[in-house]
């Protein structure tokens, strides 16, 4: 089995390393190959996802990525800057579902700016599309306002759409992921003003026919973000498009204290996938040994369960991270008083050894 490493900018290289660590210590047979992305890529090929490291993301069984983007990159046109890289590696290789699980772990209840009553056992997932929206509508750019009131002025524009198959995939998967959880799912839209998500809602709706054991309910994405917050727990599966996927599933992380704990998965319809935290790069804090590498850790998990088929190691890691948690250590993220505040290397080591 061969993964590709890809660890990118900022805090990427030391959690991606932690995770490495940790897959190798499992003892099974992995064959790694490390390629730049990102910042990393521009600054090694001149471009963000250079040809070598799409090729190797392409022949792979699985992608471990950390993370992208800097700020010294904000200058640059945009098809050169960092977060092109992720954009591209998730149409070239047609990973349009992303999961996105928001788990309070009972050791962090603290940790979360929540009420403990409104988060403990908070157990949910955002299944966002990731292929379509308005991140990838064409026609997009900056133009002279072809009429309105401010005709001639200029103006940017993107567009917004979903084609049919498009919406029916990502239906299928959330169904059957909420099929193998709480049986509920709620589809996010804005169908009360934007056609696009009129029609999303039609084709969940036709498409919960093939799923009568799962409940379906349709929320709009305004009252989606308020229930999140007040009352999280009455989801189980979320499904959302692209662009409210992405703002939502950056709400949900924050229910939990840390989006250093969370991880994700983008996969495509044979369930190859991307891995990655659900956190950025944070150039901050790059290179000062104190991120935390859970998500990263998690995600590697995540990659054994969906990708390599390797459930019970999956199991492993994910109960070693429950045991260190237990044991008392947290990296700063999470850090509260009466825990052990340790770093990231110390924070992976641990992980190998709670692997035992
Ligand atoms: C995410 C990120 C990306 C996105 C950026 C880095 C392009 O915010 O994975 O949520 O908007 O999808
Ligand atoms: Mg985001």
């Amino acid at each position: 089995m061969k993964i590709a490493i890809l660890p990118g900018d900022g805090i990427g290289a030391e959690i991606v390393e932690q995770a490495v660590k940790v897959l190798n210590a499992l003892g099974q047979k992995f064959e790694t190959e490390t390629a730049p992305v990102g910042g990393a890529g521009y600054e090694a090929h001149g471009h963000p996802l250079p040809d070598g490291t799409l090729k190797l993301a392409k022949e792979a069984d699985a992608i471990l990525f950390g993370a992208v983007g800097d700020w010294k990159y904000d200058a640059l046109e945009r098809a050169l800057r960092p977060e092109q890289a992720i954009l591209g590696l998730r149409k070239e290789l047609t990973l349009f579902a992303n999961f996105r699980p928001a788990i309070l772990y009972p050791e962090l209840v603290g940790a979360s700016t929540l009420k403990p009553e409104v988060v403990s056992g908070l157990d949910i997932l955002i299944v966002r599309e990731l292929n379509g929206d308005i991140y990838f509508g064409q026609p997009r750019g900056l133009r002279e306002a072809p009429d309105g009131p401010f005709k001639g002025a200029r103006e940017g524009f993107d567009t917004m759409r979903y084609s049919e198959p498009e919406i029916r995939r990502i239906a299928h998967v959330a169904f059957q992921a909420a099929r193998k959880r709480g049986k509920r799912l709620t589809s996010v839209d804005k169908a009360n003003v934007l056609e696009t998500f009129q029609f999303w809602k039609d084709i969940m709706i036709d498409v919960s026919k093939d799923y009568p054991d799962v409940e379906l309910d349709h929320m709009y994405v305004d009252n989606a973000a308020m229930q999140l917050v007040r009352a999280p727990k009455k989801f189980d599966v979320i499904v959302t498009g692209n662009m409210f996927g992405d703002i939502l599933s950056d709400a949900a992380a924050m229910l939990t204290g840390s989006i250093g704990m969370l991880p994700s998965a983008s996969l495509d319809a044979n369930n190859k996938g991307l891995y990655e935290p659900s956190h950025g790069s944070a150039p901050d804090i790059a290179g000062k040994g104190i991120a935390n590498p859970l998500a990263t850790i998690l995600s590697a998990a995540m990659m054994l369960r969906f990708s390599l088929n390797l459930p019970a190691e999956a199991d492993r890691i994910e109960n070693a991270v429950k045991k260190v948690l237990s044991q008392g250590l947290r990296t700063p993220d999470i850090f509260e008083a009466g825990t052990t505040r340790v770093g990231t290397a110390e924070m992976g080591e641990a992980v190998v050894r709670a692997l035992a």
